[in-house]
């Protein structure tokens, strides 16, 4: 994460216009669609997650602010695509959260705020707790305060993480073939739900979770409209997984090239994986609906169903390709929990959610996704190759 704020402003062709000056009627789906102004701000919205809301906010209509450092490498890629896909409905501005000034003027102007931008692994926390610290609780408070003063209820919808509650050290849990399963016969049908107590590891865990519970209670003592949104693994397209965060597409990406996965632990670690698709759907939702969530935090992942160890997605994995995956063990990561699985009745029954997609599927699809994204271009070949691949146009 580099440190100095790269502020620069891409593509505002309105940003002359008087701010929230504009109204339009959107597709919103909720009853109050008919008169919102402003842009929906979306910040880390070129991330993986973010840029996947930005997109269907503006397939809805609505006109899109995206707040991003593109800090990540390779998010560049997803911003292009957006600008691609949605042209002016699509605004950038290429700056830190952790710019008080820059991020009111954003916050200002919005709607509603789906509030993605972070450090996002656990790694880097522990190499640099204080750059983690400043931009995960400080940036935090930066869009909260920002809201606040503007004096109205935008709604700001927080993406949370199941690591608040931490590593569930007091459950026994059994092995059974190649994954965890809870001794506990509740926990094991149904996961884990919103009155377990937080409990912070690590500090992403701290940073994440004290950002959480400022989002909440920003709800309670100021009257916001907010609500939290605690995920356990999201994948799908347009993730740019790493070693160090979103391991479902970068076991996808070392076996699709070849390379070898390094396993922290013994692999038999659960998670229950989601589409991005359905994280989408469950943030709009969450937007929807913010009057009868406000102050609310769910859990949110594919549930028992779609609960999976490292070796059984590994497994799948050598499947989707016909080759079996290299791997070799490491230590166990710091906080690592040998199983999540989140109980996903509440967020389901608030918002009325789709059913998940089935994780196998899912994968399939984000194995296509990365085979074709990361093929290289027949200009590409010729140029480096001199060979001009069958059926490149000429
Ligand atoms: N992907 C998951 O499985 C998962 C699970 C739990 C929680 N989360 C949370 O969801 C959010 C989105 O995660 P993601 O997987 O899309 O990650 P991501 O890394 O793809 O997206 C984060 C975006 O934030 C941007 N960013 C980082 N630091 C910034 C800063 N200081 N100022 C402005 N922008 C900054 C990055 O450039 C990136 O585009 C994060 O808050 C993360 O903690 C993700």
């Amino acid at each position: 994460m580099g440190g100095g704020a790269d502020r620069r402003r891409q593509g505002r062709a309105g940003a002359g216009r008087a701010r929230g000056a504009r109204t339009r009627r959107v597709s919103r789906g909720d009853e109050r669609s008919e008169a919102d102004t402003g842009p929906v701000l979306v910040t880390g919205g070129a991330g993986f997650i973010g840029c996947n809301i930005a997109n269907r906010l503006a397939e809805l209509g609505h006109e899109v602010l995206v707040y991003d450092a593109l800090t990540r490498p390779g998010v560049e890629r997803n911003l292009a695509w957006l600008k691609e896909r949605h042209g002016e409905q699509v605004q950038a501005i290429i700056a830190d959260i952790r710019d008080e000034d820059e991020l009111a003027r954003a916050a200002r102007e919005a709607k509603a705020v789906f509030h993605m931008a972070a450090q996002v692994a656990v790694t880097t926390s522990m190499i640099d707790p204080r750059e983690d610290f400043e931009i995960n609780i400080r940036g935090t408070l930066n869009l909260l305060d920002a809201v606040r003063l503007k004096g109205d209820r935008t709604p700001v919808i927080f993406a949370s993480t199941n690591k608040v509650y931490g590593d569930l050290g007091d459950l026994d849990f059994r092995l059974d073939g190649d994954k965890y399963v809870p001794m506990d016969g509740e926990i094991a049908a149904r996961g884990i739900g919103e009155q377990r107590p937080l409990d912070f590891h690590t500090p992403y865990g701290c940073s994440k979770g004290a950002a959480d519970q400022y989002v909440l209670d920003y709800a309670r003592s100021f009257g916001l409209a907010t609500a939290v949104v605690r995920m356990s693994c999201i994948y799908g397209m347009r993730q740019m997984g790493t070693e160090d965060q979103g391991w479902v597409a970068h076991f996808l990406i070392r076996a699709l090239e070849g390379k070898t996965i390094t396993l922290y632990g013994d692999g038999c670690q659960v998670r229950d994986i989601l589409d991005v698709s359905n994280a989408v759907e469950a943030y709009l939702k969450a937007w929807e609906r913010i009057d009868a969530i406000q102050g609310h935090a769910f859990n949110l992942g594919g549930g028992p169903e779609n609960s999976v160890s490292l070796r059984e997605l590994l497994s799948h994995i050598g499947q989707l390709t016909g080759r079996e995956v290299d791997v070799e063990f490491s230590d166990w990561r710091a906080g690592d929990q040998r199983y999540f699985v989140a109980d996903t009745r509440r967020i389901r029954s608030a918002l009325g959610l789709s059913p998940a997609v089935p994780w196998k599927e899912g994968v399939a699809r984000l194995a296509e996704w990365l085979r074709e994204s990361r093929a290289p271009s027949a200009e590409f070949i010729a140029a480096t190759t001199g060979v001009v691949p069958a059926g490149a146009a000429s």
